[in-house]
């Protein structure tokens, strides 16, 4: 189960399967950020031994899909451009605080949070895509989100379970206000107007 105060309408699938091409592109961008999140877990706190082997396999498994996503392109014919990233994942990590171990546990959190949304959405994407071979793809790929939203929260909670439920909560509606305050640009993360209230 996703932890998501507020829904995307189920109307952002087909407005986004109008804006494909540019949908994939912000896709291949995020998978190459997720990658990159992971990674930083483990330069930061080189000491915790807990997040070491599952953000490794973490990163691992987003540069795949990165590498996937890109072949996706290709195959489409579709330049892979470089972009200015999205105010979305800024926005989220705003919520973090400065002292440890909070600080830690509510950045694996808001990447929980943002796992959770980026399925949510390829869900709501590949239920109207015509491209069969790119649906069976997306379903892969929204069931790996949605593992990696687990093992986040889960780890979020081996690093201090005080007032967890509370905290998760907390960091699910301030991602929510976000989102429903994003632009409608084409982007996996964007889309006030969108939002089941
Ligand atoms: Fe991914
Ligand atoms: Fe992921």
């Amino acid at each position: 189960m996703l932890n998501l105060t507020l829904k995307t309408n189920r109307s952002w699938g087909s407005w986004a399967a109008s804006h494909l091409d540019e949908i994939l592109v912000d896709h291949v961008h995020c998978e190459k950020k997720a990658a990159g999140t992971a990674m930083n877990f483990l330069f930061r706190y080189p000491h915790i031994r807990l997040l070491q082997e599952p953000l490794a396999a973490l990163a691992r498994e987003e540069l795949e899909h990165f590498e996937i996503v890109l072949k996706e392109l290709d195959r489409k014919k579709i330049d892979f451009v470089p972009q200015k990233p999205s105010p979305y994942g800024q926005k989220v990590h705003r919520v973090i605080r400065d002292e440890e171990p909070a600080k830690l546990r509510d950045t694996l959190l808001c990447c929980a949070v943002i796992e959770a949304r980026s399925c949510e959405r390829l869900s709501l994407l590949s239920d109207v895509l015509e491209d069969l071979g790119l649906r069976e793809l997306y379903k892969e790929l929204l069931a790996a989100e949605a593992r990696h939203h687990r093992i986040y929260v889960e780890l979020a909670r081996e690093i201090s379970s005080a007032g967890f439920e509370d905290r998760l909560l907390e960091i699910c509606s301030h991602e929510s206000n976000v989102i429903s305050r994003a632009q409608n640009l084409p982007r996996l993360h964007s889309g006030a107007g969108f939002m089941n209230s």
